[in-house]
């Protein structure tokens, strides 16, 4: 079967990269990773990819002329491992039209809230799951959606939800939706893999 070859971005931990690893296991899946980058060399999730034999690149920000002088760096590793859909996974940098436009609709994003409430620049990690609390809002959850350089407002693919909880605090809630991300990530590949190898555009 053909596999729709991904590149997963990470600056973290990387469970949504392990969640992303162990649904390829499956010879079924549709996709395959072929690569991982980091912009961070001491994220726990280059060590996830290596134990799965993935071939992983640091790129460090701070190493390149500006936001867009390391996206073109990111932009020339991607385009020689030929991916043909980008998935972010806890990647904490702000992408300029240099990546989007040499990607155009083969970029997704996993974001712990249920955008657009509580999205744009700022909002990430933690910042997220404070402010769901601090607005009294009595459902969260996650958003996988497309990358657009308008922050957090490409199409969605699918949302899952959770309820917050009274004696909730951010790392509860944290913990509550992160689960949902591994579940809704795989899944949302799963549909954009099925859809370019349908359109054989892979
Ligand atoms: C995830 O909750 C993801 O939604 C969030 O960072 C976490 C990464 O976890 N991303 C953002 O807030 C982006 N705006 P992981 O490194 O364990 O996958």
């Amino acid at each position: 079967m053909n596999r729709v070859k991904l590149a997963v971005l990470i600056s973290g931990d990387g469970s949504n990269l392990q969640a992303l690893i162990d649904a390829c296991d499956d010879a079924d899946y549709p996709a395959q990773i072929a690569v991982v980058i980091s912009n961070k060399a001491d994220a726990r999730g280059l060590k996830r990819a290596q134990d799965a034999g993935i071939a992983t690149h640091i790129i460090n920000h701070r190493e390149h002329d500006g936001r867009e002088g390391f996206d073109r760096a990111l932009v020339d590793t991607l385009q020689s491992h030929h991916v043909d859909l980008i998935c972010l996974a806890g990647f904490m940098r702000i992408l300029t039209p240099v990546f989007i436009d040499a990607f155009q609709g083969r970029i997704l994003n996993t974001h712990p809230s249920l955008l657009p409430r509580h999205g744009g620049e700022g909002m990430y990690g933690m910042h997220v799951h404070a402010a769901v609390i601090a607005a009294g809002d009595t459902v969260s959850g996650c958003t996988i959606h497309h990358v657009i350089t308008d922050v957090d407002r490409g199409a969605v693919i699918l949302q899952k939800q959770v309820d917050v909880h009274a004696d909730d605090n951010a790392e509860t809630l944290a913990k509550r939706v992160l689960a949902q991300e591994h579940i809704a990530y795989p899944e949302a590949v799963r549909i954009m893999a099925q859809n370019l190898l349908y359109s054989d555009d892979a």
